[in-house]
């Protein structure tokens, strides 16, 4: 698909380069690691949005229900001729409800590393709201950005960061990523964030474990991606998917476990992995109502509001400097 004219793009090879400097760091790592950001290349984004409706992944539809359900009192939150940015662009269902309960939005800007994730995310916006300044961002939120600017001043910068994505940092980094969200909106702005609430650990493992397997190969196109992009030769055969909760930690503890021991090439580099040795993907914290208000405090920002589901799975939080 032709990417939409204003979409600023990051050179392809630069993210290659850096996709290939993180996992060669990460490899080295003992345990390994690998940044979970790279889960989101063309395929990884399509197997995300399979993801999101599965019947075992409660997350989406629930924070759908909330929007649904409160968009009134959060557009009215909210505050009129807002410019609105989007970290993580998403599937664009949760922006769509957004932008339909905001008042007068002057522009939408999401931010997506995903080429392919972006241009499907402003086609989207721009087919619902012909009206609206759509203004792309290829860029990586967790890195210093320097908005668009759009055609008309708006009255204040809200930043939605949906998907309890916050979760996929842990404690330190999300404090950082609140901290900079605080100096994007500046003082007049405000930021809505889905977050995971703790629950049963059952309920917890089968939303990363389903039964379709679909996060399993997820989660294993992540070694599928460094074959193709980075010549390594992982048999993905070889390798299976493990999500666990960690409940000391408070979090889901996603990791690919090599299921036998084996040598692999990456980028001209042997890499040894013992049978069961597990490399991380990725965390999924899930906070409680107390514990996310202390980490949005670290970072500067107050909770001024938060909806809910009845059975309180899931939370959308208003936070805005004090
Ligand atoms: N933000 C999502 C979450 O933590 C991302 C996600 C869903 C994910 N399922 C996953 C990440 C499986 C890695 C593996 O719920």
């Amino acid at each position: 698909m032709p990417l939409h004219p204003a979409t600023r793009l990051r050179d392809e090879a630069a993210t290659t380069a850096e996709f290939a400097a993180d996992v060669r760091a990460g490899l080295a790592r003992r345990p390994k690691r690998i940044a979970s950001k790279w889960l989101y290349d063309a395929r990884g984004s399509a197997l995300f949005e399979r993801i999101c409706t599965l019947p075992e992944y409660y997350l989406t539809r629930t924070e759908l229900a909330i929007l649904r359900e409160h968009a009134g009192a959060i557009g009215a939150a909210l505050g009129p001729q807002p410019l609105l940015v989007e970290y993580g662009s998403g599937s664009g269902t949760k922006t769509r409800l957004l932008l339909e309960a905001l008042q007068d939005p002057v522009g939408y800007v999401p931010i997506e590393l995903s080429r392919s994730a972006l241009a499907d995310s402003i086609e989207r916006v721009a087919d619902a709201f012909p009206q609206l300044a759509v203004l792309p961002l290829c860029a990586d939120f967790t890195a210093p950005l320097a908005l668009p600017a759009p055609p008309r001043r708006p009255r204040r910068v809200v930043v939605f960061f949906p998907g309890s994505t916050l979760g996929n940092f842990d404690t330190r980094e999300a404090v950082a990523l609140l901290a900079r969200m605080r100096r994007t909106i500046g003082a007049g702005g405000a930021a809505l964030v889905g977050i995971d609430l703790r629950k049963d650990r059952a309920t917890l493992e089968a939303a990363y474990n389903d039964a379709a397997g679909v996060t399993a190969q997820f989660t294993l196109n992540l070694l599928a991606r460094m074959n193709r992009e980075l010549g390594a030769d992982f048999d993905l055969d070889r390798f299976r998917h493990r999500a666990r909760w960690n409940a000391l930690a408070g979090r889901i503890e996603t990791h690919i476990v090599s299921s036998v021991e084996q040598q692999v090439r990456v980028g001209g580099r042997r890499v040894h992995f013992t049978a069961g040795e597990a490399m991380l993907v990725e965390y999924s914290c899930k906070y409680t109502q107390a514990g996310f208000e202390r980490i949005a405090a670290r970072a500067g920002l107050r909770v001024e509001c938060s909806w809910s589901d009845p059975d309180g799975a899931f939370a959308l939080e208003l936070l805005r400097p004090p």
